[in-house]
């Protein structure tokens, strides 16, 4: 049963908390585009974002919150927005593991991340290592993460275990996201709505919600929003 909490915003309201929200964080370049800066700047200010909405989730009491940073689709933009992209990621995460240590947080990585630069491989394994008995939320971050990829992925690993049946389980398991329950809800930001390659498998089920926010405005108020509305869905499974 998801556990409720009081809300700021209606001490009355009782707000449902997912056990496992996912996050396409869309709208970085948007946001710098409005401000007359490069989209490094707006991807620098998705970060600090991004920072500020693990600890949220944290306090909420949120099992796993998983976020897409980049997706098997991103390679398509310039060797420069890449190679800041990656920077920021390797820097955001080599600069915030003691915080994450701090909140009890565990990391994990969905998807190849083998393709990037190998320093920034070496801290991002770093990371979970260090991160890797901590108990409280697991926060999951795609990287080079595509929903076509991970199923893809999962079927070679099982063909290569010697399976030549598979059941919906041993696909689940083989995922990059084995053993985390599927997301309840998937929030995205910036007025797109669609899923470009997020979680394909994982969220047959998931409630969508779809806000007009740009990735680095979303902040604790948003987050609330999402969970105020998720909060008011019926979800029948198929059921009646
Ligand atoms: C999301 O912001 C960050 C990544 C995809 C890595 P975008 O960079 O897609 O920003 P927009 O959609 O161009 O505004
Ligand atoms: C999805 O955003 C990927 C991430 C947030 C990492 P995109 O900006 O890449 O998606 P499209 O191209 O608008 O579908
Ligand atoms: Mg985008």
């Amino acid at each position: 049963m998801p556990q409720k909490i009081k809300t700021d915003s209606n001490a009355n309201e009782q707000l449902k908390i997912p056990q496992h929200i996912a996050i396409i964080m869309d709208g970085n370049g948007r946001w710098a585009k409005k401000r007359g800066l490069p989209r490094k700047m707006g991807h620098s200010a998705g970060g600090e974002a991004f920072i500020k909405i693990v600890g949220d989730c944290n306090k909420l009491g949120v099992g796993y919150l998983t976020v897409f940073a980049f997706s098997t689709e991103n390679w398509k933009r310039s060797s420069d927005e890449i190679s800041s992209l990656v920077s920021l990621m390797h820097k955001y995460i080599v600069k915030h593991t003691p915080k994450l240590m701090e909140l009890n947080i565990s990391l994990r990585l969905l998807g190849d991340y083998s393709a990037f630069d190998a320093l920034t491989v070496k801290a991002l394994d770093e990371s979970v290592e260090k991160l890797k008995h901590n108990t409280g939320m697991t926060l999951c971050i795609a990287l080079n993460y595509g929903g076509r990829d991970d199923i893809v992925h999962a079927v070679n690993l099982l063909i290569k275990s010697g399976k030549t049946v598979v059941a919906e389980e041993d696909i689940a398991s083989a995922l990059y996201t084995s053993g985390i329950p599927d997301p309840e809800l998937v929030i995205r930001t910036s007025g797109e709505e669609r899923m470009s390659n997020f979680l394909l498998w994982q969220t047959a089920y998931s409630e969508l919600y779809f806000t007009d926010v740009l990735w680095p405005d979303f902040d604790r108020k948003e987050l609330i929003a999402a969970l105020e509305s998720y909060s008011g869905r019926i979800r029948r499974f198929g059921g009646v």
